[in-house]
């Protein structure tokens, strides 16, 4: 049986490929308009869904897996925006076999970089899980293209009213928890309009890791999950008008 090198984080950010793709993703994509994709937003999801691995149980290398998946998940959009989670995971694949990672290992990486993108991802396990809410998760005003910025795009718009966003995975409740403050910049329902389909991906992630996700925006919970407990009984006031 062949022997692989333990291949770390601090290798992958040695890789002239790596390198080159997300200099390459990043400059396409401000050159198209969209928020930042750089080295700010890789760090962000690497070191964000490895700290989402270890909360919540993986082993350590699984979360060193999270950190290499995070640092090289949008690689894809050095090609081309559509499908750039597809054609980040096969990019990924290769790049981490040429420096030496275990295919196995990289097949895994792969998998989770091309699950995190609403068009086709599905999370399969821990890892791109993780991966997904990482990701979804970084929606800031640091992420403004200060060149480009559009008051009448609503990308723009949204990420600038976020003041401030953060993750807790609270293991008392078994709850994964986004809440984000904005201010009057935007609203919740412009938020909505274009994280949707993304938080409803956090809910099906939150979910395969054994959590509820729940996503609070100015302190309301906009997602209700809590079960009811017992019986529902009506209030004195209350009379129903339909029966099923
Ligand atoms: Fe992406
Ligand atoms: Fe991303």
């Amino acid at each position: 049986m062949k022997e692989y090198a333990r291949i770390t984080i601090d290798d992958v950010k040695r890789s002239d490929e790596a390198a080159a793709l997300i200099d390459m993703q990043s400059r396409y994509l401000e050159t198209l308009g969209y928020t930042e994709h750089g080295v700010r937003h890789v760090g962000y999801v690497s070191k964000t869904t490895a700290n989402i691995l270890r909360e919540t149980g993986a082993d350590e290398r699984t979360v060193e897996l999270g950190e290499i998946a995070g640092w090289l998940h949008d690689v894809g959009n050095s090609l081309s925006r559509t499908y750039h989670g597809l054609t980040g995971g096969a990019l990924a694949y290769g790049m981490l076999v040429r420096i030496g990672m275990d295919p196995a290992e990289a097949a895994h990486v792969a998998n989770a970089i091309s699950n995190h993108e609403e068009e086709t991802g599905v999370a399969g396990d821990a890892l791109s899980s993780a991966l997904i809410l990482a990701d979804k998760s970084d929606a800031h005003r640091s992420r403004i293209n200060k060149k480009n910025y559009d008051e009448f795009d609503i990308h723009d718009r949204v990420n600038m009213s976020i003041k401030k966003n953060y993750l807790v995975v609270d293991r008392s409740k078994d709850v994964i928890r986004l809440v984000i403050i904005m201010d009057s910049t935007s609203a919740p329902m412009e938020y909505l309009q274009i994280y949707l389909a993304r938080m409803v991906m956090c809910e099906k992630a939150a979910t395969r890791l054994g959590y509820t996700f729940e996503l609070v925006i100015n302190g309301v919970l906009i997602n209700h999950h809590k079960r009811s407990r017992g019986k529902l009984t009506l209030r004195s006031t209350e009379d129903v008008l339909s029966q099923d």
